[in-house]
């Protein structure tokens, strides 16, 4: 059954594939060393050309007139060409099979989730405690220094603790002591420590379901290791992960003056490719749960985006979660807030795949209208958001026409029959490229 939709699926996402542009020769530029004479001849020959153009233009406008004669006859005429209304038309259906497909997992997990699906995680978070494997997949100073790390940790070794470089301290960080608590750095890593649990069994759910360290193909990034302590707060729970050498967050990135002025469709493709890191979640039944700029690492010169920070994800529609940090929390999860006010208080929701289709959007919505990420809801223009915390189209008219649809859809109840999801999100922001 399941394999039928998925044939049918990718029958009815081959309407999407792009065209390559490049192959037409538009904008080619021929460099040309002739002699006078040449010239003079092929001014006449273009003259020729051009007057031949101007008669096949004539004739163009003479045909589109009788078709439009035949169109106001015949109302049941189609155009041959396919177009993005034609491709729009398709979102409808291409939705409803995702979500049965959706349903049919989400029963799946159900029905074993409390038995199966938690028994194997648990046996995956005791094997992943056994690091030696890691041997073989680092060079001997990485795993040397990967190893030094997690012994210091796991035998409160004071020494290496006090001497972490932070990238950013929680509130309950004890300096000088080995009661570390944040993000710090090492050469080769990231390790992330603290005396709640809550993140770092949200991480292991995701190495379980999404892999392991830097996921290159799907550009995402998950702890090698996990270890946590449910019970006695007092021990610190901490994960590892590989460190993205040379990298700023999105939000840092957005504020160098260069950066907020290239091209439109350079945005349109690195909100396209992290897109595809989400699909790629989102395949696997899983939510990120917390897409935000600062969750988006990019790198220096080469420009390319990571997805990190499992520390909210879980699967679709089963696990709970907020649905990311405000201002990018999804309307309907009600974690929303107010210019004049800011209010750190949160509901906890089912986690939805399209609470992280909603923080993409509104993300790159921001980048393409102001270029610049913003915090707070009072960074926003007073009338951004409507009553119901939707986006005030006036603003999603400043987005380019052609890349305007995608966003409307997500962010707008604008067109209230076009539940999108990130699938088509991406199809149509590739289609308008
Ligand atoms: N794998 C990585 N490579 C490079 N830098 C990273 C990596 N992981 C995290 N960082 C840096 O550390 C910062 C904080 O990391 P992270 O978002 O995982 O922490 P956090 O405390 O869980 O964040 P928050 O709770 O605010 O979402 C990131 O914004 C990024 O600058
Ligand atoms: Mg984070």
């Amino acid at each position: 059954m399941k394999n039928r939709i998925t044939s049918l699926k990718n029958k009815l996402f081959s309407f999407f594939k792009i065209k390559d542009k490049s192959k037409n020769g538009a904008n080619k530029i021929i460099y040309d060393y002739s002699s006078k004479e040449q010239e003079q001849q092929q001014e006449q020959q273009q003259e020729v050309v051009m007057e031949t153009a101007k008669e096949k233009e004539k004739e163009k406008e003479k045909e589109k007139e009788t078709e439009t004669m035949y169109i106001s006859k015949d109302k049941n005429h189609h155009n041959k060409e396919p177009s993005l209304d034609k491709d729009f038309n398709m979102i409808p259906i291409s939705v409803t099979i995702n979500n049965i497909i959706d349903k049919i997992t989400t029963n799946a997990y159900h029905n074993c989730y409390k038995k199966t699906y938690v028994r194997n995680i648990s046996n995956f978070y005791i094997a992943n405690l056994d690091y030696s494997s890691w041997r073989i997949a680092m060079t001997s100073m990485q795993f040397c220094e990967f190893t030094k790390h997690i012994d210091a940790l796991l035998n409160n070794n004071a020494d290496i603790m006090c001497n972490l470089r932070s990238i950013k301290l929680y509130e309950n960080d004890v300096a000088y002591s080995k009661y570390r608590a944040g993000v710090f750095k090492t050469d080769n890593f990231i390790i992330k420590i603290d005396t709640d649990s809550f993140n770092f069994k949200n991480e292991i759910t995701g190495m379980y379901n999404l892999g392991k360290g830097l996921i290159e193909e799907y550009s995402i990034v998950l702890p090698y290791y996990a270890h946590f302590y449910s019970k006695n707060k007092k021990n610190i729970s901490f994960s590892v992960q590989p460190r993205i050498h040379d990298t700023i967050s999105l939000r840092d990135w957005m504020m160098i003056y260069e950066n907020q002025k290239l091209d439109i469709e350079f945005y349109i493709r690195m909100c396209i490719r992290i897109s595809k890191s989400i699909q790629f979640i989102s395949s696997k039944h899983m939510v990120h749960g917390d897409i935000k700029p600062d969750n988006i690492i990019v790198e220096n010169i080469t420009n390319r985006s990571y997805i990190i920070d499992f520390g909210l994800c879980g699967l679709h529609e089963l696990s709970e979660g907020t649905g990311g940090t405000k201002p990018f929390c999804h309307p309907e999860t009600r974690n929303t807030g107010d210019i004049y006010k800011d209010n750190n208080e949160y509901n906890w929701v089912k986690n939805t795949k399209y609470n992280d289709l909603w923080s993409i959007s509104f993300i790159f919505a921001t980048i393409l209208i102001f270029r610049k990420c913003y915090l707070y809801y009072r960074d926003y223009p007073v009338n951004f958001f409507n009553g119901d915390k939707y986006i005030n189209i006036t603003y999603l008219n400043y987005i380019p026409e052609k890349f305007r649809l995608p966003f409307v859809c997500v962010l707008t109840k604008e067109t209230p029959d076009t539940n999108i999801d990130i699938q088509s999100f991406i199809s149509l922001l590739e289609k308008a490229l």
